[in-house]
Order: structure tokens, then sequence, then C-alpha cells
């Protein structure tokens, strides 16, 4: 077992949650702390299963170094076993997650994306870009960058 487990949470698993996984694996990659994290995400939908992240999801990324090449995925019970903290984007996938969570300690595991926020967020979630326009995208990876280096130094 790797000393941290993170699983990313958003509806689709094609914006949100992969553009998290993403910008996850690269600051434990920039600390060279690879060995340590394991690092995925899923969705509570099935809509996408198998395709990659929305390709507005990934130009956006791409703009900012990043290549997102997960493969959409539902989450499953058994990610409460595999996963020490499981991190919704808002208070949809927390409650639809909680609605899956087995047992209460694995409840315990589910957080929300913006308890990571810094205090000068303007946001208290991780707002679906899905039908927004390319601002949308970018205040959703702004959030995500300041989130995953707040998580990564919290732990
Ligand atoms: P995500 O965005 O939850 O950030 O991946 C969405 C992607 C697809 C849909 C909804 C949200 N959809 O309804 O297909």
């Amino acid at each position: 077992m790797k000393k941290h487990s993170i699983l990313f949470v958003c509806l689709g698993n094609i914006c949100r949650s992969p553009a998290a996984e993403g910008i996850m694996r690269r600051i434990v990659s920039e600390h060279g702390a690879e060995d340590e994290w394991t690092i995925d995400s899923a969705g509570t939908g099935r809509y996408h299963i198998g395709d990659l992240p929305d390709r507005r999801m990934r130009l956006h990324a791409r703009k900012r170094g990043l290549e997102l090449t997960h493969r959409c995925r539902q989450v499953t019970e058994s990610d409460f076993d595999d996963f020490d903290l499981i991190i919704g984007m808002d208070s949809a996938n927390i409650a639809d997650l909680r609605d899956m969570a087995p047992t209460s300690e694995a409840e315990g595991k589910i957080h929300a994306m913006s308890e990571y926020f810094s205090p000068s967020a303007r946001y208290d979630y991780v707002p679906d870009p899905y039908y927004e326009g390319a601002e949308g995208f970018e205040l959703v990876l702004d959030l995500l960058d300041d989130a995953c280096l707040n998580l990564y130094n919290s732990l």
C-alpha cells in the first residue's frame, strides 16, 4: 500500500476529476514522490465510460503543459477500500458518494475539494464546466491548481 491514495470524483469523470488527477500527478512528480502516491479519478455517472477527458478540458490543460490521458470509469464500492481519501468536486458528488459508502468508516474518507481551497477563493465548490465556455474550463483549472497544491502540502 502506498503512503497516500486519493480518488478524485465528479459527475462525468471527463472534465473536473481527470483534470484534478492530472494536476496532482504533476505536483507529485515534481516532488519526485511518485512511489508514495496512488492517484486516480472516477465519476458518479456512467455517461462516458471508456472515454478520454472532454476535448475542451484536454485543450485547456494542454495550454498549461498537462496531457490528460485518463479513461473514464464509474466509482465502485471497492474504491472505498482502495483509497484513503475520496474527494468530490461539488455537493451533489458528495451526496452521491455518501449514498454509496458501504460503512461509516468509508463515509469518513469522503471530503470536498473546497476544503483545500485557499481562503481567497471565490467559490466553495468546483463548478461543472460542461455547459460553459472557455472561461469555465480555465476557472476549474485555476481552482484545482490551488487546491491540489494545498492538498499535497497538507499530507
Ligand atoms: P464533469 O463534467 O462532472 O466535470 O466530468 C460533466 C461531464 C459530462 C456530463 C456532466 C458533467 N454529462 O452530463 O454528460
